[in-house]
């Protein structure tokens, strides 16, 4: 067959295949030498910008040309997030497997938004999210929906449970279907989607109540409950609780059982936040992190953060998955013949009508490392926050801001005065008077995050606990070794000699 003209169809069948390959090498180096790369780049804001053309190109420019512009401009303008050194947030990770997945899917492009525009995507993507299930322990009248991002999950739980609350308010909208104000609770602790999900709902971020958390930064059951009461007594509408496993900041786990005994008493809605914390159930020793979820009306669990699949993947799991397609389901006539009723047809579960066919990367790293595979590397990650931990206690400068839950370990520079001082009991006093230059420490410790990033060494974040500046290292990437780890906290060591 004889190639279309340059400037129609697609690049020559064999002008591509030769790309792939070096794309394909391309890749494998990329891997394999991932350690050479700064973790992140020290640029100004702006600078890679103002290195780009700001003309869009009028004539074609080869693939060598900017692949070379990708070596040049792109890579050394990223954060390495697949870095081993890559210490931030929860330890993401990039896996091979992931990799493939992500390669296959391209071609493909399928649209996955009715079973009859994309079969395979959608029944693959129904066995998936149940096998997710069955390592979360979910009973099976939980039917579950892959959206992007966990904050998207929870937007979609809220607005079954404010529809099953108040109904009508899909067809004439709050004030129209005479909605009262309605409140959500969620620990302090709890991330923002939260929030963010009572803005796009209309419910109103102030609606969002934060529920104190206890000295282990799980939400305060009790007072939960007091606030519900004294809602219930001002003519507010307690709708829904987001119990949290394993919080943003310290990966603490509510009193889920509590919370189902408060949610059932008041008739709410009760939202499991698992977006980190949940992969981990699928080790056998963490299976009470499970208790009480059978009694949830939603779940929402992030394989892209705890089970090893590249971003985007978080799945929405709502007991009777009927609730939500009620709530959202919504058919125009341009696509009813591309709709067979008897068949799952993904976009009546959210407000997305495009969806990428995102179950296929998670099937191939299922299957590629299995679920012992992914255990050992969960085991791992374990290990190594118990490692760090124990090198933060012998140490007198330092001290753990909080206690150590899976991947994350929060901790903070004291100063050899404040362990002295904490030795002659001086810090049964507020802490902000423990001891003179508190504010410094404050300082100290951001300074040493600031420091350890800019160097491109290594990359981790800061958080705030009880008003007090802590560092924090999340656990996760499948190529942080200990030796990885030993090099980081040799790096804060000496980087608190020098501040
Ligand atoms: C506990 C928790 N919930 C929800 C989210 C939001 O996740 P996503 O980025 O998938 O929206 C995060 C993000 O870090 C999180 O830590």
């Amino acid at each position: 067959m004889k190639d279309p003209p340059r400037d129609l169809g697609d690049t020559p069948p064999e002008e591509f295949r030769r790309q792939l390959h070096e794309l394909a090498d391309w890749i494998a180096d990329y891997r394999q030498n991932i350690e050479a790369v700064r973790v992140a780049p020290n640029d100004k804001p702006g600078a890679i910008l103002a290195a780009l053309p700001a003309q869009p190109p009028e004539n074609r420019e080869t693939f060598e040309k900017i692949l070379g512009d990708i070596d040049r401009l792109i890579v050394p303008g990223m954060v390495h997030w697949g870095h081993p050194m890559f210490l931030g947030y929860f330890g993401w990770t990039t896996t091979a497997p992931g990799i493939l997945g992500e390669i296959i899917t391209a071609p493909l492009n399928v649209n996955a938004m009715t079973w009859r525009t994309s079969p395979a995507a959608t029944e693959l993507e129904t066995l998936v999210i149940d096998w997710i299930r069955q390592w979360m322990h979910l009973p099976q009248e939980f039917g579950g929906v892959v959206y992007d991002t966990a904050s998207v999950g929870v937007m979609h739980a809220l607005a079954v449970a404010r529809e099953e609350a108040a109904p009508y308010v899909r067809k004439r909208g709050l004030v129209g279907a005479g909605a009262p104000v309605f409140r959500i609770y969620a620990s302090e602790q709890a991330h923002s989607s939260a929030e963010k999900a009572a803005i796009a709902l209309g419910l109103g971020e102030e609606n969002v109540q934060r529920v104190p958390t206890d000295t282990a930064f799980r939400m305060d059951a009790s007072a939960l409950r007091e606030m519900i009461a004294r809602d219930v007594r001002d003519n507010f509408k307690p709708l829904a609780v987001i119990a949290t496993v394993g919080t943003t900041s310290t990966a603490s786990v509510d009193p889920v059982p509590e919370i189902v005994r408060i949610c059932r008493e008041f008739r709410m809605w009760l939202h499991i936040d698992g977006a980190y914390g949940a992969g981990f159930a699928i080790l056998p020793e963490c299976h009470s992190l499970t208790a009480g979820w059978n009694q949830a009306d939603s779940v929402v669990v992030n394989p892209h953060k705890t089970l090893f699949v590249p971003l985007d993947f978080s799945v929405l799991y709502v007991r009777d998955l009927e609730r939500l397609r009620r709530v959202f389901t919504l058919v125009p006539e341009y696509l009813r013949g591309d709709t067979v009723e008897a068949q799952k047809n993904y976009m009546d579960y959210g407000i997305q009508l495009g969806r990428r066919f995102r179950a296929l990367k998670a099937w191939m790293i299922f299957r590629s490392f299995g679920r012992e595979g992914m255990a050992a590397r969960l085991r791992e990650c374990i290990r190594l926050a118990k490692l760090l931990a124990g090198w933060i206690k012998s140490d007198d400068r330092f001290e753990l801001a909080a206690p150590v839950s899976m991947g994350v370990v929060c901790f903070r520079l004291v100063g050899r005065d404040a362990a002295l001082q904490r030795a002659v009991g001086a810090a049964r006093r507020p802490y902000r008077d423990a001891f003179p230059g508190e504010q410094k420490i404050e300082k100290l410790n951001s300074e040493i995050v600031e420091r350890i990033n800019g160097s491109g060494r290594a990359y981790f974040t800061q958080t705030k606990l009880r008003g007090r500046t802590v560092m924090r290292i999340g656990l996760g990437n499948v190529l942080t070794t200990e030796q990885h780890l030993r090099q980081a906290w040799e790096m804060i060591r000496e980087t608190a000699d020098d501040v």
